[in-house]
């Protein structure tokens, strides 16, 4: 984001990474299935979730999802090797390697503001909260990117209806973990930290917003958000936080990082929006990871039809 040309994709700055990525694909799963063999445990049980947090184990009983696009599947090398994570690194390709030892159980999110039911939940228990869906979702980042990603989770209202949010409650913020210790990029001043991100209440509430905690079938690596993160298919990704340990209900419009970071070039909806330039380069075309070709920005990340009449009468310029 504040990176010169980080737009230019070259799929030679990709493929070298495959082999790294297999190897340890490969290296993980004779983990797994060595700690079955041992045990005596079934491989199915030893992936379940709730009892395994390791990059790589499977998620059960996933439904497929009306709202799933039925684009092409981004690559999951691609998708898990050129990543933005900056507590672990600036570099997109540093975070696959950076956050391989990043430690994601026990991990509890603290339920807090302006709710009925303030509490202190583990994940395990919120992924546990109702069936997880597999979401094919185009994911936009605000620098000229996209993937088509079978996130899986469950809508993030499931957590929100849990709390009880009060009437007062119009915004949600999401604060992500800070622990420079597992986190080389936290120990310096890039952004503020810890990482944070919100959505109004309305947005917040569509059944298009994703708590996400898998993908491709797997528990989430770690360099693409575990344990938990949100997913908002119609945003910019900078949206769309990672590692998330308190959700906040306010009254007031909360901060969002890259809005303190620049707020000339980031604002609060960050709408995915063609004809809105960012003041440093235009925001009409992206490139898919793994392809050479541009293609152009679809108003709302194509999801206009769904999300378009929340901001009826709301200036998108302004409220970029
Ligand atoms: N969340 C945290 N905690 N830290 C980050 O640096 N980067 C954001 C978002 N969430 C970021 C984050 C940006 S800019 C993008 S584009 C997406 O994550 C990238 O998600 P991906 O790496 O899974 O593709």
């Amino acid at each position: 984001m504040l990176i010169k040309n980080s737009i230019d994709i070259r799929s030679s700055d990709i493929t070298p990474k495959d082999l790294y990525l297999s190897r340890r694909k490969f290296l993980a799963s004779v983990t797994v299935a060595g700690a079955a063999v041992m045990t005596g445990v079934g491989l199915r049980e030893l992936a379940s979730p709730s009892t395994v947090a390791e990059a790589n184990a499977k998620i059960d009983n996933v439904q497929k999802s009306r709202f799933s696009t039925t684009e092409k599947i981004t690559p999951y090398k691609d998708v898990t090797n050129y990543n933005n994570y900056y507590e672990f690194s600036t570099d997109k390709y540093g975070p696959a390697g950076l956050a391989k030892d990043f430690k994601t159980r026990p991990w509890t999110v603290t339920i807090d503001g302006l709710v009925k039911k303030k509490q202190v939940l583990d994940v395990d228990s919120i992924i546990k909260m109702a069936t997880p869906e597999e979401r094919i979702y185009r994911h936009r980042c605000v620098e000229g990117w996209s993937i088509v990603v079978p996130w899986i989770g469950l809508s993030l209202n499931e957590l929100i209806k849990k709390a009880e949010p009060l009437g007062k409650a119009k915004f949600v913020q999401f604060t992500t973990i800070h622990d420079p210790k597992q986190m080389p990029g936290q120990k310096g001043t890039v952004l503020e930290w810890p990482y944070v991100e919100g959505l109004r209440m309305d947005e917040a509430m569509h059944p298009l917003a994703l708590l996400c905690f898998g993908m491709y079938g797997e528990v989430l690596p770690n360099q693409d958000g575990a344990p938990l993160r949100i997913v908002v298919p119609w945003k910019y990704g900078f949206k769309s936080a990672k590692a998330i340990v308190k959700v906040s209900f306010k009254e007031e419009q909360p901060i969002n990082t890259w809005n303190l970071a620049a707020p000339n070039e980031y604002g609060f909806y960050s709408n995915v929006n063609p004809n809105v330039d960012h003041p440093r380069w235009s925001q009409a075309k992206e490139r898919r990871l793994g392809e050479f070709f541009k293609r152009p920005t679809l108003m709302f990340n194509g999801y206009g039809d769904q999300m378009a009449s929340l901001y009826n009468g709301m200036d998108l310029r302004k409220n970029f």
